[in-house]
């Protein structure tokens, strides 16, 4: 009867011990598999978000800027057949591949300019303070923001000006301060004024237009570019 009662016993014990293993590689695997699915993707965002910059090297070239001849940083903008002859001032996006460190949007707008062909010649005022005439028929091109304040300016026809809606600056085609009336232009300075390059296409008079696009600094009398 005492030998039955100690084969229990041990039995019990055995069994308890066994479940306890179970229970103890059941548990770990647990842990084990919980610690795979939680840091691995936390591993994978890391390898992204490190490693995206060297990956993301191979890029597009920005959308039409910086090809053949024309340089970095000219954006095709309209085509010379698209401007009026009488000198009306056109407006037109600029339009960018946008891309940093981890993203890339392809042509985004990034600004907006006035091109006009000149109904005849025009004197404007360099940085420097020199003179230079532009011919008739040359492509004038001025940025759409207003010095003052970066709003931006638009054309009126009933007054053929520039207006900017914030404070009422006014500008004439030629991107010049103008005050009407004694009333009050708040600019520090006229409208900037980019440079363009003229593409032939193909045969024919037709011409790509393409605009040394940029951004000035608003509220000072210079033309100071925004780097
Ligand atoms: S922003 Fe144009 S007048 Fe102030």
């Amino acid at each position: 009867m005492s030998e039955d009662l100690d084969n229990e016993a041990g039995d019990e014990a055995e069994s308890a011990s066994g479940t306890e293993r179970r229970s103890f590689i059941l548990e770990a695997s647990t842990g084990l598999l919980g610690v795979c699915l939680g840091v691995g993707p936390v591993i994978a965002g890391l390898w992204g978000f490190v490693f995206d910059p060297f990956r993301k090297r191979d890029l597009p070239s920005k959308y039409n800027t910086g090809s053949g001849d024309v340089k970095e940083g000219h954006y095709l903008v309209a085509t010379t057949d698209s401007l009026p002859e009488d000198g009306t001032p056109q407006r037109f996006e600029v339009i960018s591949d946008k891309y940093d460190a981890w993203n890339f949007i392809p042509r985004q707008p990034i600004g907006s300019v006035y091109l006009r062909k000149l109904p005849g010649d025009l004197e404007i005022e360099l940085e420097d303070g020199s003179k230079k005439v532009l011919k008739k028929g040359e492509i004038d091109c001025l940025q759409t923001t207003c010095p003052h304040a970066g709003c931006s300016v638009s054309y009126d026809g009933n007054t053929n000006a520039l207006l900017c809606p914030c404070h009422n600056s006014e500008f004439e085609l030629s991107g010049a301060k103008r005050t009407v009336g004694g009333k009050d232009n708040p600019s520090p300075r006229s409208l900037d004024r980019l440079d363009t390059v003229l593409k032939p296409i193909a045969d024919g008079d037709n011409m790509e237009i393409y605009v040394e696009f940029m951004e000035f600094y608003t509220g000072v009398h210079e033309k100071n570019p925004v780097s």
